[in-house]
């Protein structure tokens, strides 16, 4: 996730830049970076390294008469938060620059067929891609906006890009691909933005771009064509809300925007790492596979809601892979006298990178010579300089402090890493991981059709907002699906949440269970489902009100709850990625329900940079 911005009018482009960025830094904050089209004299390029403040501060001698220009704020997936690697790129000429939002899935293989025909790569982008196939088309004599066309035709995954050239003074010519893109137009001004927020303080006529779309702003209009160069009429809606209801995207919390962004932060974390054919490319894998098959054991570290999902993963790898694999809380891991050595793989699972536990438990490990992965959301994170090797979830920054989109797309990468594994180690036929990726792939519209019954978990949770005491229970990879339910239960709505494996409740916390207790059952399809059922009888014997997190149509979980939460089923190892976002809607609901801050729970920090 990043954010972009266009101006062309005929007032100074910078500071509507610059403002326009300040109300997108929320998409993105590791670098910065301005274009401008200087009057008879090409374009006027600063980018810096850091929050948009590093770029504000090196701004002074930018030519004061420009009056187009685009910006762009980055939240690194392809290359390190560094200059070099910041927007605007170029293609090299000083003529051309262009800013994006989203992933070239065939970045690789377009930047080796451009350097076999001499282009020269100045940074580690996928967005520099674009940048030389636009020049290619340009020199070919084409039209900016039909070179801008061209890439929606040889670009593959998701994108939104703004480019200005010093040839054409006045325009901007943006598209999309999935990312969001919106323009806006003004007396003798045009703007474009990925987020509301930067048009809203110069316009509240916003016109909608959709997928494969090529839009022109010259000062006082925009005009959108389709792949095919037709005109199009453009939607045009009037906004009504506030900038902070507009950074949350008409949200009334960023929790509740961040969960319904978890399709596309699972879509973007698969993206670009299944071949053609079905297999699977982990190119930030930077560990040989010899030394991945000499592996003998696995560690999976991590705090809070990271722990969780490496809870779930530890299910996938033991099943797919047949390595021995432990979980441990990061802040246990060091001081309990682990069995590390150079055969041992150690993945550190963190949204932040930064958390001081896992680092710790990281430093402790690489002490011992183990092989380390960190599974982290941060480019360039504490965590991700530390490892041998990295996996980014590419679920772009989260701002609620109780953690959603990056939980989910935790999960998923973690998934590929056990099916990568598995494959590298031949525990799993060639065949059998394509049918479990295209399965995966099907991950994200399954999560929006539990996010589509958001208003069915509702009055679930309005009925049961005065309940003291929650127990959530699962059994199998359901368990840390409880685990997870009972954490965002407590962390925003300040309820008492207790989970269990199903099958040790008799062994204990059954004598808690009395007439008003909630019982929160993960009882989707699994093959411990009976056991499961099994385990709620006996709470609801003892009085206790039952919700079940269900797959549709089961009658027979249905004849045992007082509520049900339904969801579509996948295979049991990923049902976690699809139940979790069933009780994610349930602690959210039953939090506003109470009047608590979701975004920002008492007591808790997003990041906790000390032991
Ligand atoms: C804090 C947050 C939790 C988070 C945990 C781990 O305690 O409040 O929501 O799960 O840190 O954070 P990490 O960035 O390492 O995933």
């Amino acid at each position: 996730m990043c954010g972009i911005v266009g101006f062309t009018g005929s007032d100074a482009a910078l500071p509507v830049l610059l403002d326009g960025l300040a109300s997108l830094e929320y998409r993105g904050y590791d670098s910065a970076g301005v274009a401008l089209q200087v009057p008879g004299d090409g374009l006027w390029l600063r980018r810096r390294s850091g929050k948009l403040a590093e770029l504000t501060g090196a701004v002074g001698d930018a030519p004061a008469d420009a009056t187009t220009g685009i910006g762009h704020t980055r939240w690194a997936t392809h290359g390190r938060p560094s200059e070099r690697n910041a927007h605007p790129q170029t293609d090299g000429s000083g003529d051309l620059a262009i800013v994006h939002n989203g992933i070239v899935e065939n970045f690789l293989e377009l930047r080796e067929e451009l350097e076999a025909s001499g282009h020269e790569f100045r940074s580690e982008t996928d967005t520099e891609v674009l940048a030389h196939l636009v020049a290619d088309e340009l020199a070919e004599g084409r039209s900016l906006a039909d070179a801008v066309r061209s890439l929606l035709h040889s670009a593959d995954g998701s994108f939104a890009v703004a480019v200005v050239h010093a040839d054409d003074p006045g325009l901007i010519v943006a598209a999309r691909r999935v990312s969001p893109l919106v323009a806006g137009v003004a007396d003798e001004a045009a703007f474009v933005a990925s987020d509301i927020p930067a048009l809203l303080p110069h316009t509240r006529e916003v016109l909608v771009v959709d997928d494969d779309q090529v839009v022109e702003l010259r000062p006082g209009s925009v005009r959108i064509t389709d792949l095919d160069g037709t005109e199009l009429t453009p939607e045009l809606r009037t906004i009504t809300w506030d900038v902070e209801q507009a950074e949350k995207g008409g949200y009334e919390d960023f929790m509740l925007k961040e969960i319904h962004e978890q399709p596309a932060a699972v879509r973007d974390t698969l993206s670009g790492r299944t071949a053609p054919s079905g297999e699977l490319m982990l190119d930030e894998l930077r560990l040989s596979e010899d030394e991945l098959r000499a592996v003998d054991k696995v560690f999976l570290v991590g705090c809070g809601t990271s722990y969780h999902a490496a809870m779930v993963a530890k299910y996938a790898l033991e099943h797919w892979t047949r390595l021995p694999c432990e979980i441990d809380i990061a802040s246990e891991f060091r001081y309990r006298d682990p069995v590390v050595d150079t055969r041992t793989l150690v993945v550190g699972v963190s949204q932040s990178g930064e958390t001081a536990d896992t680092i710790e438990a990281m430093k402790y490990a690489k002490r011992w010579d183990a092989r380390i992965i960190a599974v982290t959301n941060v480019v360039d994170s504490s965590m991700a300089r530390l490892a041998d090797a990295v996996l980014y979830t590419h679920a772009g920054p989260e701002i609620g402090v109780a953690a959603t989109k990056t939980h989910l797309a935790q999960v998923v990468a973690l998934e590929l890493l056990a099916l990568y594994l598995a494959g590298l180690r031949g525990t799993r036929y060639t065949s059998e991981a394509r049918d479990l990726l295209a399965e995966l792939c099907e991950i994200p519209s399954r999560i929006e059709t539990v996010i589509g019954r958001s208003d069915d978990i509702h009055p679930v949770a309005h009925e049961l907002v005065d309940v003291r005491d929650f127990f959530f229970l699962g059994r199998g990879v359901g368990y840390p699906v409880a685990m997870e339910g009972a954490l965002k239960l407590k962390e925003i709505s300040y309820a008492r949440a207790e989970a269990y494996p199903g099958g040790e409740m008799k062994h204990g916390p059954i004598a808690l269970i009395e007439p008003g207790t909630v019982v929160v059952g993960v009882a989707t399809r699994s093959h411990v489902y009976a056991k499961v059922l099994g385990n709620i009888s006996e709470m609801r014997t003892r009085g206790a009100t039952i919700v079940l997190v269900a797959n549709d149509g089961d009658d027979t979980a249905a004849g045992l709850a007082d509520h049900v939460l339904w969801v579509p089923s996948t295979i049991e190892l990923f049902s976690p990625a699809v139940d979790t976002v069933a009780l994610q809607l349930f602690a959210y609901h039953l939090a506003k329900e109470r009047g608590r801050d979701v975004d920002k729970p008492r007591n808790l920090a997003k990041t906790v940079t000390v032991e």
